[in-house]
């Protein structure tokens, strides 16, 4: 984390978890376990059915609301999609865009990512750009490469004014769901080079600025290790976000002095 130039972000996904009913259960949960913390951001990504819900039931507090993915077109004959505009209207402020599960089940690539990444930011939207490695490709030393085409493809045509509405997740593939953590240097390496590609595209000034958050087994126990390093500004949190105690010990070691 560096809070003197960039804002701490912690950040649930709940993928494809969920009911309405149990969504009011997690917030009558949590919202008096957190607070109003002063030092980082708390959002929720929910799933597209319980967002205006969220948004409700979240309102009085410091939570801010996320959609899981939206569509690139504002409008059309996209059956069973959500455009950025709708949810926009309903009160929603994140968007996860390109997360690896939706690269790899839904066939988004990087190309719909930056597509999607343009949709969520003309519609005022605030988008989580998701990036990151597959173990064989950690194998094979591409990583580095990897990561910084995905970050240029996704940010393409993206101008420097509305970079600091862009949020980018590095979630390497390996760890997500596996209970197998990047260690903190790996973490903070990758992210120190998203940031390295931001500089390249956009100047010192932009990429002191990006929030490059860590997604990948992030839990209670591990994430005051990883935010304590330097480009590691916040997590994207799967799991442990659907539990209201964990959930707040991650929001506890962002929000330290
Ligand atoms: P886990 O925290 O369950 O590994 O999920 C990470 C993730 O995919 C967040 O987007």
């Amino acid at each position: 984390m560096n809070r003197r130039y960039r804002k701490t972000i912690i950040a649930g996904n709940w993928k494809m978890n969920k009911t309405l009913s149990e969504t009011k259960a997690f917030a009558d949960e949590l919202k008096p376990l957190i607070g109003k913390p002063k030092w980082c951001e708390v959002v929720l990504c929910v799933p597209s059915v319980n967002l205006q819900a969220a948004v409700r039931l979240f309102k009085e507090s410091r939570v801010a609301i996320g959609a899981e993915t939206c569509h690139y077109e504002s409008n059309g004959a996209f059956t069973g999609e959500v455009s950025a505009e709708m949810l926009k209207e309903i009160g929603v402020k994140y968007v996860i865009i390109g997360h690896s599960e939706r690269r790899q089940y839904y066939n988004e690539t990087d190309f719909t990512v930056n597509k999607k990444v343009h949709a969520a930011l003309e519609a005022g939207l605030y988008p989580i750009v998701c990036v990151g490695e597959s173990l064989e490709q950690r194998e094979l030393g591409v990583t580095m490469d990897l990561i910084s085409y995905q970050v240029k493809a996704a940010l393409a045509g993206v101008p420097a004014d509305k970079m600091r509405h862009v949020v980018i997740a590095y979630e390497p593939i390996w760890a997500i769901g596996t209970g197998k953590t990047a260690t903190a240097e790996q973490a903070n390496e990758v992210c120190e080079a998203i940031r390295a590609v931001i500089r390249k595209l956009y100047g010192a000034r932009v990429a002191r600025s990006v929030t490059i958050q860590y997604g990948g087994s992030m839990n209670a126990k591990n994430a005051q290790e990883l935010l304590a390093q330097p480009d590691v500004d916040g997590g994207l949190i799967g799991g442990a976000s659907l539990k209201a105690p964990d959930f707040v010990q991650i929001i506890n070691a962002a929000n330290q002095e």
